[in-house]
């Protein structure tokens, strides 16, 4: 029957729209507003390019007006404590990318995230839930294509693995980082610790490089994806026998 039929081709028209529609209605950015201790003491740059990172959401720090709200408040959930004051979220908008940061914080690798995180003055956060420990960070990155990247971008100054015997004097090997107690971190964020930023950057990440400093040798801009795969072979290098003395510098 024709009429039938147009009016089940509408219905699928109809579907196919509100099903995209929503997809690219999917926020890729939003703005929070942060308690200015949580900003001062350094959290905030440590915490936001992983989360980018790991979910290509951007976020504007904003004092006013925001989608979400992490700071010392009444009626937010409890996320992180600094000494007495107990941090909280509170979502003021139905920006998907803001419930993915909430979500984020909450969930057990935001949470080791939190922790990890050295203030270079003050007290070090605590969590507020009593859970047990908090799970060591798993990696869940490609570990064949890390290996790829790894010899293709970091072996031009680095010794990737013991097989590998092209070695730049005094640039760390992979064996010797990942015998560091908080090697994942360094792994984590290496794009923004010198010397890297000047020549690499990860895309949708690292900001663009400064046009009045070009990079001096030839740049290597690597994918999210690409982090995510050599923080998985990394986990996989075994790490080198330095003795207690190096472990603890
Ligand atoms: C042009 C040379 C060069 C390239 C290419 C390079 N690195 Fe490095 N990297 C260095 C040097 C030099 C250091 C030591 C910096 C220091 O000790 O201050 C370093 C340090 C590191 C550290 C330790 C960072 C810290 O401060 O704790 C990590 C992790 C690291 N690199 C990862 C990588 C990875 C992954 C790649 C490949 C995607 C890579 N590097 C490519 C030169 C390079």
């Amino acid at each position: 029957m024709p009429v039938k039929l147009a009016k089940h081709l509408f219905a699928v028209l109809v579907f196919l729209c509100l099903g995209s529609a929503g997809a690219t209605e999917e926020e890729r950015q939003f703005r929070l507003r942060a308690d200015p201790e949580l900003e001062r003491s350094g959290l905030m740059r440590f915490v936001l390019p992983r989360f980018t990172l790991k979910t290509g959401r951007r976020v504007e720090l904003v004092t006013d007006q925001a989608d979400m709200v992490f700071a010392v408040l009444p009626d937010g959930t409890p996320v992180v404590a600094r000494g007495p004051r107990v941090f909280s979220a509170r979502l003021d908008s139905d920006n998907s990318a803001a419930k993915r940061f909430y979500d984020w914080l909450l969930s057990d690798v935001g949470q080791a995230t939190l922790l990890d995180f050295t203030p270079e003055t003050g007290p070090r956060f605590a969590p507020v839930t009593v859970k047990g420990a908090v799970e060591e960070v798993v990696f869940e990155g490609d570990v064949a294509l890390g290996a790829a990247v790894a010899g293709r971008h970091c072996t031009r100054c680095h010794r990737v693995s013991p097989e590998d015997r092209s070695t730049i004097g005094s640039t760390p090997s992979f064996m010797a980082l990942r015998a560091l107690p908080d090697w994942h971190e360094r792994f984590t964020a290496f794009f923004a610790l010198n010397p890297h930023p000047s020549f690499l950057r990860v895309e949708g990440v690292s900001p663009e490089f400064d046009p009045g400093r070009p990079p001096t040798i030839t740049p290597v801009v690597v994918t999210p994806e690409e982090v995510d795969a050599l923080l998985a072979y990394v986990s996989t290098v075994t790490p080198a026998d330095l003795g207690e003395e190096i472990r603890h510098q």
